[in-house]
């Protein structure tokens, strides 16, 4: 572990930046490319540390994947080809690998064990358990099979219709990629939209799969079909830097290529809503996920309450949304956001707690966080809690603050944004 001291920048940022692949949609290509028969070539696939949890999982069930940077290519034999995993299966930080591959290996006639680093062996579990077990897979794990490690006793699932209780694309994706391994249609009911990557690439791999309202259906064991996919820019990593551009004075910065689905925009709407300098050219030819360029210049930002339908729409990136409030005038409330304390840690702790010893007006609630701004932040400690949004959201800090903020470590960046320290350094030089 090293700290990380960073000066501070007075000066504006500029330029253009490409952030990395989508870290949900690099996740979702690597398992839809294992279940489908065929190559199936992934691009602008996120490098990061998570992602590569989910690449070594296929791998153990006998699926060949390689990998150069951002290219990856998936030879599999579909589903029924895979093979029971010598050993147990690590899935280190992740949360999306753990959620999704449960899914996955609770419709394999398999005998399987996962575990994860401290962080993931804390987050809860049953909220996929729960539906699996019902629909006939075996776990076992601490409390009942909420926390990892876990043991997995595989196949003959039965189709179920599932209301989401919480709002969770994992929850989601899990239940679907489960039922694509059962005789017979799965149905989820989502009151809120989450994220639905799983969907749109289900259907681009062949998938059987309908949508209407908020009902999601899929069916039956189908063979799917291997489709190349190119990975849009992450707009959750895009997040930091389309923050610091509308909190550094006279700043502008252009952000290339990133994923515009509308499930995934809450960042984009919120800004605009404080007052925010945020145009957005689309890119055409797009055949599955929408991507842009989205340009943000430096702007005097009001308070406004974030909460309801829009959180799953932003939940990650509600960190760096803490620290743009800071600059905004008045009070902004973020509630409805309950979430955020089950993720890598407690995201509302952990933030609160930096922000303040950086000399922020910010309070934590129940469910979410109330910040009073404008506040000048003069500097100072942040711990990340190995939490690669709190780190990357302390580093874009010290772009306005008076004195140097040290960080205890960012070594966390690599789960999602391994260039991130690059990018900073490009925009403020
Ligand atoms: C993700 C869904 C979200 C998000 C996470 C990635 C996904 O989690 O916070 O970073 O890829 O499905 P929840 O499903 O727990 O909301």
């Amino acid at each position: 572990m090293s700290e990380v001291r960073l000066n501070p920048h007075s000066k504006a940022i500029s330029g253009v930046i490409q952030v990395p692949g989508d870290k949900s949609i690099s996740h979702r290509a690597v398992i839809l490319g294992s279940l489908a028969k065929g190559r199936t070539k992934v691009t602008h696939f996120l490098d990061g540390e998570d992602c590569m949890r989910t690449i070594h999982a296929f791998r153990a069930l006998g699926v060949t994947i390689e990998k150069s940077d951002q290219t990856v290519l998936i030879q599999s034999d579909g589903f029924s080809s895979f093979i029971e995993p010598k050993e147990p299966l690590y899935f280190g930080n992740s949360g999306t690998t753990a959620r999704l591959m449960l899914g996955i290996l609770a419709g394999l006639p398999f005998f399987t064990t996962v575990y994860g680093d401290a962080s993931l062996s804390k987050r809860p579990m049953n909220r996929v358990v729960s539906p699996l077990k019902q629909m006939g897979a075996y776990f076992d794990g601490r409390s009942e099979g909420d926390y990892l490690p876990i043991s997995i006793r595989g196949g003959n699932l039965s189709p179920i219709k599932y209301t989401l209780p919480v709002k969770s694309a994992q929850v989601k994706s899990a239940i679907l990629f489960a039922g694509l391994l059962t005789d017979g249609t799965t149905e989820v009911i989502e009151p809120t939209s989450t994220r639905d990557h799983t969907e749109i690439m289900l259907q681009a791999f062949g998938a059987d799969v309908a949508k209407s309202d908020q009902h999601i259906k899929v069916t039956n064991k189908q063979q799917l079909t291997a489709t190349d996919v190119f990975v849009p820019g992450d707009i959750s990593s895009a997040a930091f830097f389309l923050v610091a551009a509308a909190i550094v004075p006279n700043s502008t910065l252009t952000l290339e290529n990133v994923g515009l689905n509308k499930t995934r925009t809450g960042i984009i709407d919120v800004l605009k809503q404080m007052g925010g300098s945020v145009s957005i050219n689309a890119n055409e030819a797009i055949k599955t996920e929408p991507t842009g360029d989205i340009t943000v210049d430096y702007s005097e930002l009001t308070g406004i309450t974030i909460g309801g339908d829009i959180i799953p729409r932003l939940i990650d990136e509600l960190p760096i949304i803490a620290l743009l409030a800071t600059q905004a005038k008045g009070k902004t409330v973020i509630r409805d956001a309950g979430e955020l304390r089950l993720k890598e840690t407690d995201r509302i702790a952990a933030v609160v707690e930096g922000l303040s010893n950086l000399g922020a007006r910010i309070e934590a609630t129940e469910d979410g966080m109330i910040i009073h701004g404008q506040t000048p932040l003069k500097g100072g400690h942040v711990t990340s809690y190995d939490d690669h949004r709190i780190a990357m959201m302390a580093a874009i800090s010290s772009l306005i603050t008076k004195e140097d903020v040290v960080i205890d470590d960012t070594s966390s960046v690599a789960i999602s944004y391994p260039g991130f320290f690059d990018d900073l350094n490009q925009v403020t030089s």
